[in-house]
């Protein structure tokens, strides 16, 4: 079995809403300190619905596929249902990341709450 899905690398090689948004009004910046990537996140909120998400990565490429993974699977969601996004919902939409680049995934989540909690601070 190949060590990487189809998915992850469909997402790894053609990133989907990458960019900065310049009216972002929530914006959640995290790293790992054992790996040292950065992911940077942008959410436009509207009505409590995020109508537009946009990522910076700067890190592995399963770092770059789950981000964008996770910003497909939060666009034209509420708020409540964003907060929801967990690290394993990203991971099993990309067809599953191997175990040692869980932490990857991880990253995602925490970027889209450290964006929501942006959000809420500014509100
Ligand atoms: Fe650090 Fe992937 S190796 S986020």
């Amino acid at each position: 079995m190949a060590l990487y899905s189809e998915k992850v690398m469909d997402h790894f090689r053609n990133p989907r809403n990458v960019g900065v948004l310049e009216d972002a009004n929530g914006v959640g910046e995290v790293g790992n300190a054992k790996c040292g990537d950065i992911m940077k996140m942008y959410l436009k909120i509207e009505n409590n619905i995020i109508e537009d998400v946009k990522f910076e990565t700067f890190g592995c490429g399963s770092a770059i596929a789950s981000s964008s993974m996770a910003t497909e699977l939060i666009k034209g969601k509420s708020v409540d249902d964003a907060m929801k996004l967990t690290n394993k919902a990203v991971a099993e939409a990309l067809d599953g990341l191997p175990d040692y680049k869980m932490h990857c995934s991880v990253l995602a989540e925490e970027a889209i709450k450290s964006a929501l909690d942006d959000y809420h601070s500014r509100n």
